[in-house]
């Protein structure tokens, strides 16, 4: 097997999908040039300036870059951009924060992350799951009030991977016990609708950089109080990473210097086609969660598809027509190998500049694919075909 070729079908496959998977985006083309560098083979432990190696200057100049456009893009007065994923920042800030050992989380049901539950546990942690509520599908307030009064948590983790709407971060962070806001997923869309975790009450935020915010993967934590940004910034090093994959900052620099530019639109525009998609699935009988509240204040939406068979059975017709998409545990699911949802995420296709209407014949698509997999996928090809350019970034010559 030639490794070109692989990479070649994969290319050439995913190029033709419409890419649904909530926690997945595209770098612009000058972001991926960008990417393949000399500094994926150099070390520079450390911070900017205070490094253990030699031949860092440049490594010094892109991080306090980097760091510096963050700071400006997300209104914030300390970054992090050390950590090499969304688990190694939620372990850097987890670690930094351990005292008795007790944190509090959403529950993988209700959309909390392996890391808040099972990574916790590998670090030591004891953890308790707040309650959920259907009706507003979200954390229940009085609910999360009592569980945080009783058991007195060391943090509370709130943010999630199923997230349709903004958890209540002001709410929770007036019983005083700090508050951890894993921005995974919905980093990018602060930059338009979504409230900011810090200016609600949250101490951290950590966050991926490659799922709503589109840059290279990787990870990030920001925070406005400089006490525990101290703290975890001297975990990040020397005890969650050694080298930090240094390369991928020059991608995370262009990404943010686009999202300075064109964050809001993108944003913006990555919800309105979340909602649109959902009514569009609604109108044709689909089971899209939380109708009542207008479906989503994200780039998700969820789908309750036990009534075509459940999660798994769904995602893999829909994979036969080159619509890709995964099966998603629900809050009443107990069965992590049946889930009965799927989740569908807009902000790639998003990013390739489809808006409402795209949104309408993807539905449409899926409708049909259920029926004729491998017949809807010509159409599926055809249709992906005229979105090729990765919008929301400086044109490339
Ligand atoms: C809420 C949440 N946190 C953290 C992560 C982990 O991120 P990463 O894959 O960057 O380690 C995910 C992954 O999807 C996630 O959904």
């Amino acid at each position: 097997m030639k490794v070109e070729e692989v990479v070649q079908k994969q290319e050439a496959w995913r190029s033709r999908c419409i890419n649904l998977i909530a926690s997945e985006n595209v770098m612009s083309e000058r972001a991926k040039r960008v990417y393949v560098n000399d500094f994926m083979h150099r070390y520079a432990e450390g911070k900017p300036g205070k490094r253990y190696y030699q031949g860092t200057k440049y490594a010094d100049e892109l991080e306090v870059y980097a760091t510096e456009l963050f700071t400006e893009v997300f209104g914030v007065k300390y970054v992090d951009v050390r950590p090499i994923s969304g688990v190694t920042a939620n372990f850097s800030a987890f670690f930094a924060m351990k005292r008795r050992g007790l944190l509090v989380n959403v529950g993988l049901s209700s959309g909390a992350h392996i890391s808040h539950e099972l990574g916790a546990k590998v670090l030591g942690f004891r953890t308790v799951s707040l309650p959920f509520d259907l009706e507003s599908w979200n954390v229940d307030i009085d609910g999360a009030r009592k569980t945080i009064r009783g058991e007195k948590p060391d943090f509370v983790v709130l943010g999630a991977s199923l997230y349709l709407f903004p958890h209540p971060v002001k709410e929770l962070s007036e019983e005083g016990i700090p508050i951890i806001h894993d921005s995974a997923h919905v980093l990018g869309l602060q930059l338009g609708t979504f409230p900011d975790p810090l200016k609600e009450g949250a101490v951290l935020v950590t966050a991926s950089t490659h799922k709503t915010f589109p840059g290279p993967q990787g990870g990030v934590i920001l925070s406005n109080d400089e006490g525990a940004f101290k703290e975890v910034y001297s975990t990040t090093f020397p005890f969650i990473v050694s080298n930090h994959h240094i390369h991928r900052l020059a991608s995370l620099a262009v990404t943010l210097e686009e999202m300075k530019r064109y964050g809001e639109a993108y944003a913006k525009q990555t919800v309105k086609n979340a909602k649109a998609l959902a009514e569009a699935l609604y109108t044709r009988g689909w089971n899209v969660v939380a109708e009542a509240l207008g479906f989503t204040e994200t780039h998700q939406i969820a789908v309750d598809v036990r009534d075509k068979g459940g999660g798994k059975r769904v995602a893999e017709m829909l994979e036969r027509a080159n619509i890709i998409l995964n099966k998603n545990l629900l809050p009443w699911d107990d069965n992590p190998k049946d889930p009965s949802g799927i989740r569908i995420g807009v902000q790639e296709m998003t990013r390739f500049g489809m808006k409402e209407g795209e949104m309408d014949y993807i539905a449409e698509l899926m409708e049909k694919a259920l029926r004729d997999p491998e017949g809807t996928r010509e159409e599926v090809v055809a249709f992906r075909a005229e979105y090729q350019e990765v919008k929301y970034a400086v044109r490339t010559p």
